[in-house]
């Protein structure tokens, strides 16, 4: 079974519908370890609830991001972890991290990318005015928010929201789609091409509003 490892900064709501499915058998795969840059994160103590084993990499013991990656690479290396997600994770990863799982890191971003990199994503969609607004799972690269998109979830704005209320139904919105993005690469369904990601044998029609990239 594939072990994942999940890096977090925060409160942890995408690792907890992940630790979710898979205690229930439907992620397919097992979370070998969760990381934290942060020793307050509400995400470990989610981890330690589920009994996953937890690590703090504190950032600011560490000279440059690339001394820091290693100390997280060594870390996901002992818990013998094969797929890297990004869950909240507020810090560059640099290719001390890509290289050492080349393809095997993801990371969702509260957009429908490549709309509104960055931060304060949702905030952007709202000040900028779209109707639609989502979510997205994608590999990361070396570039932010960048990488071959998996799987994106699409949220209609209504005219009352502001940054918060757009938030926490984007947050909806990711809770299904990042288990079902690991659960597809647990599958080996996966397929990077080119730009573009296929997504291999028949998958079960997604629950309203997921879309699927093709
Ligand atoms: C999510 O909106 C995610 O898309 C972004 O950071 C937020 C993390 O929330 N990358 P949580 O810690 O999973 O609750």
């Amino acid at each position: 079974m594939l072990t994942v490892g999940v890096l977090v900064s925060g409160s942890g709501t995408n690792l907890q519908a992940i630790l979710d499915r898979a205690a229930d058998g439907t992620l397919e795969a097992r979370i070998g370890i969760v990381l934290s840059n942060r020793p307050t994160a509400r995400a470990l103590e989610r981890a330690a609830a589920a009994g996953v084993p937890t690590q703090t990499i504190d950032h600011k013991r560490f000279a440059n991001r690339e001394d820091f990656d290693r100390a997280v690479v060594e870390a996901l290396r002992a818990a013998s972890v094969e797929l890297v997600a990004l869950a909240g994770f507020d810090r560059i990863v640099t290719p001390v991290l890509l290289d050492a799982f080349p393809q095997r890191v993801v990371n969702i971003h509260p957009a429908l990318l490549p709309a509104f990199k960055g931060l304060h994503a949702q905030r952007q969609a709202v000040d900028y005015g779209v109707r639609i607004a989502g979510a997205t799972v994608h590999f990361v690269d070396e570039h932010t928010d960048h990488g071959p998109i998996i799987l994106q979830g699409a949220v209609a704005v209504d005219p009352e929201d502001d940054a918060d209320t757009l938030t926490s139904r984007i947050l909806q919105v990711e809770h299904r789609l990042y288990p079902e993005a690991i659960r597809l690469i647990a599958q080996n369904r996966v397929e990077i091409v080119g730009r573009g990601v296929r997504i291999l044998g028949a998958t079960p029609p997604l629950p309203e509003p997921l879309v699927r990239r093709w």
